[in-house]
């Protein structure tokens, strides 16, 4: 189908899932060779990257760990949204990590989880993402491995949604 409706919004199909699945099976021979005397802890953030995580293991060669994450927001003390990562309960000292988001956009998720990630002694951190939007971008954080730059537009499917729908449809689609 190369258009859908989801919700009241119409969508049509952008990146075919062959072609998906063909950056995936890249992406990770990259990995496996940049990683090949390492032992990386992937770690994935929720919810969006389940898919693109999911994928990507099951061609990743190298001996390696596996964890989740997630942003959650809360309301501080002094009133203003303020943000948590939680989930990572392995000890990421001294550890080669391997972040992986379904999307880079604004740049605000990552540069949060980076910054969060420094106060840690890692031992590296690189991020692999499945979309990137440069355009968007709004800080100096630049994926380490991407599946396709697009156009700043709105986007579902592999793992993303609008409005908590279409995370499962196996194509990417585009707001028309
Ligand atoms: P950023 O912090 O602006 O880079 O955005 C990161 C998060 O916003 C992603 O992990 C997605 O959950 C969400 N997001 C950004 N762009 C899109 C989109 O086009 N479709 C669906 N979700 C998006």
């Amino acid at each position: 189908m190369t258009e859908i409706k989801i919700r009241d919004k119409e969508f049509r199909k952008m990146i075919a899932a062959e072609d998906i699945q063909q950056r995936v099976k890249s992406i990770a021979a990259n990995i496996n060779e940049d990683y090949k005397d390492k032992i990386p802890l992937f770690i994935g953030v929720l919810n969006g990257a389940f898919i693109f995580m999911a994928d990507l293991f099951k061609h990743i060669t190298i001996p390696c760990e596996l964890s989740f994450t997630r942003l959650s927001s809360y309301t501080g003390t002094t009133g203003g949204a303020m943000k948590k990562l939680i989930g990572i309960s392995e000890d990421i000292k001294q550890r080669h990590l391997i972040i992986v988001e379904d999307i880079v956009d604004t740049g605000d998720t990552v540069k949060y989880i980076f910054d969060e990630l420094k106060k840690h002694d890692t031992a590296s951190v690189k991020l692999a993402a499945m979309l990137f939007k440069p355009a968007a971008l709004r800080h100096d954080i630049k994926p380490d491995y991407t599946g396709f730059e697009i156009p700043p537009a709105f986007v579902v499917g592999y793992g993303l949604d609008y409005d908590g729908m279409g995370r499962n449809l196996n194509d990417i689609y585009v707001l028309k």
